[in-house]
């Protein structure tokens, strides 16, 4: 595992969005693999200057979003699509057709996950996948457990994640139980990985993460170790732990 650490929160962002936007330019047609969340919100700005003032082509790219919350449809502007929307698809040159985000309400939400795994690999799989942190080790939201899922499903979210979410919807009451989320395996087989993380509450867990290299269940990031190609990104505030 590579680790970057960069001044300030713009400054993360934009060494994460020059990585990006050089994955484009070496292979127009890159499978991309995005998180939400607010910590890629300063990468998606970003990714849109450069798209607005050096051209960067988002025509052939192909994205899968990690995840979605279980219940909400793609026009509730807390759920993930609308977010996507709103911070990056509608202001860069992708093809509608070429976005994926799990369905929150698919009636057959097992069928859906089985298909977005295999819709994935119809593609070639993904070359580079963006990732936030979450303080309990989530990524995706695969989260703290006995064990973990390695392919796409719907899961239940720990209270301290939603807790950690509530903010984006204003009561912790309004903040679903579950959501669809990529599984370990989903998120393993990338080709590329790049973890971002910013500010003081993410320092233990960038600590713990970065200090000891085994892995456990009970830190599902944990599992970056074993992967031949990860990136870590992270500004001073969350390096803060770091010895
Ligand atoms: C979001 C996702 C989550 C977040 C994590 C950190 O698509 O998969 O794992 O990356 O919860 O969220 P923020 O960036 O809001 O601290």
């Amino acid at each position: 595992m590579k680790t970057v650490i960069e001044e300030t929160y713009e400054e993360m962002s934009r060494t994460a969005a020059r990585m990006v936007a050089e994955e484009i330019r070496r292979k127009p047609s890159l499978v991309l693999g995005l998180a939400t969340g607010g910590t890629p919100l300063g990468m998606y700005k970003e990714l849109i200057r450069m798209h607005r003032e050096e051209g960067l082509d988002f025509s052939e790219v192909i994205t899968f979003n990690l995840d979605e919350y279980y219940g909400l449809s793609p026009e509730d502007e807390h759920s993930y699509h609308y977010y996507m929307h709103e911070n990056f698809f509608k202001h860069i040159n992708i093809k509608p057709e070429n976005i994926h985000i799990p369905s929150g309400t698919a009636t057959d939400i097992d069928k859906f996950c089985e298909e977005y795994d295999k819709e994935i690999q119809r593609v070639g799989g993904i070359d580079l996948q963006v990732l936030g942190i979450g303080r309990n080790g989530h990524i995706g939201f695969n989260e703290p457990g006995d064990e973990l899922i390695t392919e796409t499903h719907v899961t239940i979210l720990t209270e301290e994640t939603r807790m950690a979410n509530a903010r984006f919807f204003g009561n912790l009451n309004n903040v679903p139980q579950k959501a669809v989320t990529m599984g370990l395996g989903t998120i393993m087989k990338a080709k590329k990985i790049l973890l971002l993380a910013s500010g003081r509450e993410k320092a233990v867990i960038m600590a713990e993460l970065l200090s000891d290299t085994s892995v456990t269940t009970r830190v599902p990031a944990s599992f970056l170790h074993l992967h031949p190609d990860t990136t870590v990104i992270i500004d001073r505030e969350a390096a803060m732990e770091l010895l």
